[in-house]
């Protein structure tokens, strides 16, 4: 078995942060979201991946997370020149997959599941394809499958106007390697890509194997800002297992679960945790509060921070109210005058949401 991760498309529902980088390394709790695919791989024995990557944002992605070593497993990059669809990634992955069984998962995915429970029966049952499905309360921004009263797929949507259930698929598949006849059985849909529900629909109507497993954890799909702030909550509440430190001498108090980072000075500080800290950052006078993630390099002096991501090298000075619901961009600067401002002063990039609440 084989592994394939998505992580070309374009990201443009997390602008401006992709304008700059790859959606797929925005941090969540201080790690890139792909990683936590890829270690979810690895754990389920599968040790063969092979990732897709975008022209703008590829080696970015190689850079950082390498051959594969760090994760015990081995890693090839497949360029996918444009981001024409799910299934178009497939069929350019096509030369790596040969003829092997694999298990496609979207790099900017995140699941509570284990994986290896979903390979045996994909296994066991001797499946073309075993779609991951969850409920939620707005399929329409989803793909969405119909069921017949034993449970298996009549149906596949993308994205329906009137959804026929609230069973969304979530971005885990495992497929046989029939899919790839399928692929090139379909042309684009309307948006103009080559869709993997349509593919896997042409599986349905082919009466080839096709089940569908229901997730029993958490889904995330860090999209967009809010799901990303969502996801950085429950992993902190989930995952953060460091325990309290105290600061005698900086007269900082820090209660609950905090993680720090090398050569981090906080100072006069208080910090309510779940709070993950990166290397080297400077905190001073400031308040941290629950469901924060602060990057490396980060300066925060007098300002308080609460359920918010900041990235690597922001700068965050004298905020004369409480930041929230946030997430800064790396390198951002944030910085007021020490009295309470008569004027903003912004150089706001593209796509920027500011709200003066
Ligand atoms: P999407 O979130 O559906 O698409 P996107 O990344 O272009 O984002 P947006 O809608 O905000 O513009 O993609 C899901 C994952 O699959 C994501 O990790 C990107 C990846 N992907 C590819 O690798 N190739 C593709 O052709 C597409 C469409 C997505």
């Amino acid at each position: 078995m084989k592994a394939l991760i998505l992580s070309g498309g374009k990201g443009t529902r997390l602008r401006p942060l992709t304008y700059t980088g790859a959606k797929q390394l925005v941090p969540v709790m201080n790690k890139p979201i792909l990683w936590y695919g890829i270690e979810n791989i690895v754990a389920s024995g599968v040790t063969d991946i092979g990732i897709i990557i975008s022209p703008e944002t590829g080696d970015e992605i190689r850079a950082l997370t390498g051959n594969g070593e760090r994760f015990g497993a081995r890693i090839s990059y497949i360029l996918q020149e444009s981001p024409a669809g799910l299934a178009h990634a497939v069929k350019t992955a096509q030369p790596f997959l040969g003829e092997s069984p694999f298990l496609m998962y979207l790099g900017d995915n995140l699941i509570q599941d284990q994986l290896h429970t979903f390979i045996e029966k994909f296994k066991q049952n001797h499946l073309d394809a075993l779609i991951l499905l969850k409920h939620v309360n707005n399929p329409t921004a989803f793909g969405v499958a119909k069921l017949d009263s034993q449970g298996r797929i009549l149906q596949l949507v993308e994205k329906p106007k009137e959804p026929p259930s609230n069973l969304a698929l979530v971005g885990i598949y495992f497929f046989s390697p029939q899919i790839h006849q399928a692929i090139s059985a379909i042309r684009p849909s309307q948006r103009g890509e080559l869709e993997i529900t349509d593919a896997i629909q042409q599986l349905i109507h082919h009466s080839q194997s096709v089940e569908a497993c229901e997730l029993l954890g958490w889904w995330l799909d860090t999209g967009k800002k809010d799901d990303l702030l969502e996801a950085n909550r429950i992993l902190l509440d989930t995952s953060l297992f460091a325990s309290a430190l105290c600061f005698e001498n900086s007269k900082s108090h820090i209660t609950g679960r905090v993680k720090v980072g090398e050569d981090t000075q906080i100072i006069q500080s208080t910090i309510r945790g779940p709070v993950v800290i990166g290397e080297n950052c400077r905190i001073e006078n400031c308040f941290i509060g629950p469901y924060s993630s602060i990057g490396d390099n980060v300066t925060l002096v007098n300002a308080e921070i609460d359920h918010s991501v900041v990235l690597e090298g922001a700068t965050i000075e004298n905020i004369d109210c409480r930041i929230v619901d946030s997430v800064v961009g790396r390198r951002a600067h944030l910085i007021a005058m020490p009295k309470r401002p008569k004027a903003l002063r912004f150089m706001i990039g593209d796509d920027c949401q500011i709200e003066l609440t």
